[in-house]
């Protein structure tokens, strides 16, 4: 310690702060496009762009506007964009075959995309809750969602959208075994080539109320997912589900939420060093874009901010709303 008499600070941090030269030269992590995957939610129909009141300037798109945003990312060079089905109530059932079905929204949109813009990587959503009746992810049989049942229906879904032209699988059930069964059953099938992210460390959580909203399952929903997703208090049984699923065969993981959860991206990226990715989740959105929209914050600062700290916490990359924004501002700021 230096004597508080001392003539001058011992050390000078604020030398590497000084000018926006010298802290570009010292900065430890950077955000690029490339590190961003666009969540899309789809509906049917022609010509629609149906905001979701929850997620403001985030909309359900028909799939020729569906596409249009494909192209947009591509332009903006976002990699990746992953879709979401709306999917009509009347074809929602118990037993969830719409799930499967080659023509189903979800399938046909991944077509319709991989014909107009192949450049751009599709990743999909594996969960049976677009289309289960009562809302989960799982199927459910007196009340309780019954595991091996549930894998056996989302490898139909993922061999579904294998063939309809996926790149991406991102099973976010958070059933038992399921990377494992996909696996082998894209293997048989010749799907060999055919990534899986998994949504390994997916937590029972609050923030995914809006996107709820967004697919049209928060009515449906009886109880809630804490059966099968994991309670926000364990970090230990976090690192345990994505050991599991690296060795099951995925090739990428998720965590998810994103903001709250950054402990978990650095210490899953310290311990397995596979491709880890963060979900900033709608509800993390919404927090943002909403304070944004009252005036309280200052939102570009905040979003930039944001995703800047989950490459800091170690991610590759983060699925964000805010995808088209973000790769705008950063084009802008290379100029
Ligand atoms: C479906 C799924 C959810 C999200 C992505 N896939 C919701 C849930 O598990 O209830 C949430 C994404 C978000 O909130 O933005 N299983």
């Amino acid at each position: 310690m230096q004597p508080v008499t001392a003539p001058f600070p011992a050390s000078r941090p604020r030398r590497l702060r000084r000018t926006g030269a010298i802290r570009d030269l010292v900065r430890e992590t950077r955000l690029a496009t490339g590190d961003l995957i666009w969540p899309l939610f789809v509906r049917d129909g022609e010509g629609i762009e149906e905001p979701v009141a929850s997620l403001p300037g985030v909309s359900r798109l028909s799939i020729d506007r569906l596409v249009d945003a494909a192209a947009t990312a591509r332009d903006l060079g976002i990699p990746a964009i992953c879709l979401f089905p709306y999917t009509d109530p009347a074809l929602k059932t118990e037993t969830c075959e719409e799930a499967w079905n080659p023509d189903n929204l979800s399938n046909r949109a991944i077509r319709a995309i991989k014909k107009a813009v192949p450049e751009i990587a599709v990743m999909t959503d594996i969960a049976l809750d677009p289309y289960n009746a009562n809302g989960h992810d799982g199927i459910v049989r007196d009340g309780v969602i019954v595991n091996d049942e549930t894998v056996e229906a989302l490898v139909r879904m993922a061999l579904a959208q294998a063939e309809a032209g996926a790149d991406i699988l991102g099973p976010s059930d958070m059933m038992d075994g399921r990377i494992g069964a996909m696996r082998a059953a894209l293997e048989e099938a010749g799907h060999n080539d055919i990534s899986i992210l998994s949504y390994s460390a997916k937590f029972a959580s609050g923030f995914y109320g809006p996107f709820r909203d967004a697919v049209g399952a928060s009515g449906a929903l009886k109880g809630d997912k804490s059966t099968y997703q994991i309670d926000p208090a364990n970090a230990d049984e976090a690192m345990r589900m994505i050991a599991r699923d690296l060795a099951e065969g995925a090739d990428m993981v998720m965590v998810k939420p994103g903001m709250p959860y950054l402990d978990i991206c650095r210490r899953a990226k310290d311990r397995f060093g596979a491709p880890t990715f963060a979900y900033q989740v709608s509800g993390e959105y919404a927090m943002i874009e909403g304070a944004a929209r009252q005036g309280w914050i200052d939102g570009d600062k905040v979003m930039m901010e944001s995703l800047l700290a989950f490459k800091r916490a170690g991610c590759d990359g983060i699925l964000t709303y805010f995808a088209p924004r973000a790769a705008r501002m950063l084009a802008e700021t290379r100029q």
